[in-house]
């Protein structure tokens, strides 16, 4: 659910794109979103398109035809950043896990001893499996490979820490549906210093038409006009250059839900984040469900939860949201049919949202199999001692 200030922020007025007040709106959004970040990149913006737009953004930047870049994957989403880098033209090396798993920064030392890696790209919370990965150790292991660190913070935004200066990310981007809780649209992305000068080497082969004749193909060019983050930067830095009409309304959406990131703290949303997920756990056990991801790499806004033997995953979804207005997620790829996404993200966070979903997820599974009263899974979520113990309880 989008944060309802997030929706009235979006129904406002237009202005014009290049409208004093909205040039202020722009430097107040990027500010926020460095904090957020955890971040002093000056390189941080709002790009226009979704989560996959920063994806494609993050390697067609850096990546030129035969260079190596290795993926971290171990869910969908890392399948999905093999194919983008292949798209450009990437020799990509693939360092697989079990769905469900994550990595230590072991796992990749052999794919980077080889050389010339670069970009290493990890997704922080994958999203297919409920697994959350753990960054430290991996910005000093790509920068002594001499590769940039790529990271996938989607789904880890605004839910969990994401520590963007402090681990070394060189490289990341994030959706506005998920933990920010605004509607989908845009991907925040951020760059460090180091990134910028590997851009600047790329970018400073000069105009891409110098004068009047077109020249042969430039292997150095970036391989996209929208999102050629040089290009954006004029518009979203001090020169004001128009490069695409901003989606107006959507960065309206953005400073709003910022603003609410901000004002409930980092600290205290991630805490809010931790409880409510305790909450689900402590009434999902006492159905006999257990979590699909690793223990102790558990997302908890993304709550992968094992289908129970003898259960129709789909009849079981179908119900939750033709009789309760529910939706959750199905398994996607290899965990179709194997598993239930239940979501937990900023404003849908929340101790009532939990009941609502447990004393549904009952009666649904209920129908199949034999389980206990609605109240069992109620109270043992009501009187979760992780959830209590959490100062973001009430
Ligand atoms: C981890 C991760 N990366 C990338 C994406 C792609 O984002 P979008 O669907 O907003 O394009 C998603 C979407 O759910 C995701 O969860």
């Amino acid at each position: 659910m989008a944060d309802p200030r997030v929706l009235a922020a979006q129904a406002l007025p237009l202005i014009g794109h290049l409208d004093p007040e909205f040039l202020k709106l722009m430097d107040r959004t990027r500010e926020m979103l460095r904090q957020v970040f955890r971040t002093a990149n000056p390189f941080t913006l709002p790009i226009s398109g979704t989560g996959s737009a920063g994806m494609e953004a993050a390697f067609v930047n850096f990546v030129k035809p035969g260079d190596r870049v290795v993926v971290g994957v171990d869910g969908a989403f890392g399948g999905r950043m093999c194919e983008v880098a292949y798209k450009y033209g990437a020799q990509v090396e693939r360092v697989v896990k079990p769905w469900g798993q994550v990595f230590s920064p072991d796992d990749f030392k052999p794919a980077l001893a080889q050389g010339g890696v670069k970009l290493l790209a990890v997704v922080h919370a994958e999203t297919s499996t409920g697994a959350w990965q753990s960054m430290e150790g991996l910005g000093a292991l790509a920068h002594d490979a001499g590769a940039l660190l790529l990271m996938d913070c989607v789904t880890s935004l605004a839910g969990v820490p994401v520590e963007v200066d402090r681990w070394g990310v060189d490289i990341a981007y994030s959706g506005t549906q998920k933990c920010l809780s605004a509607p989908p649209g845009l991907s925040p992305f951020t760059l460090s210093p180091r990134a910028i000068e590997a851009l600047k080497a790329r970018a400073a082969v000069g105009p891409l038409f110098p004068g009047q004749s077109i020249p042969p193909s430039n292997p150095n060019s970036i391989q996209s006009w929208y999102l050629d983050m040089t290009q954006l930067e004029k518009y979203w830095g001090a020169d004001r250059v128009y490069h695409h009409t901003a989606p107006i309304s959507a960065i309206y959406g953005l400073h709003e839900a910022l603003a609410l990131v901000l004002e409930e703290g980092l600290d205290a949303r991630f805490a809010r984040h931790a409880a409510n997920a305790a909450r689900l756990w402590a009434g999902l056990k006492t159905l006999g469900c257990t979590p699909w991801a690793a223990e102790g790499h558990r997302l908890p806004q993304l709550n992968a939860v094992t289908v129970p033997a003898g259960v129709d995953e789909v009849k079981a979804r179908k119900a939750l949201l033709d009789d309760h207005g529910i939706e959750v997620g199905g398994g996607l790829g290899e965990l179709k049919g194997k598993i239930w996404r239940v979501g937990l993200m900023g404003f849908s966070s929340s101790p009532a949202n939990v009941a609502r979903f447990l004393e549904a997820f009952t009666k649904v599974l209920g129908a199949q199999i034999k389980v206990p009263d609605a109240s069992v899974p109620l109270e043992a979520a009501l009187f979760s001692s992780d959830a209590t113990a959490s100062p973001a309880a009430a």
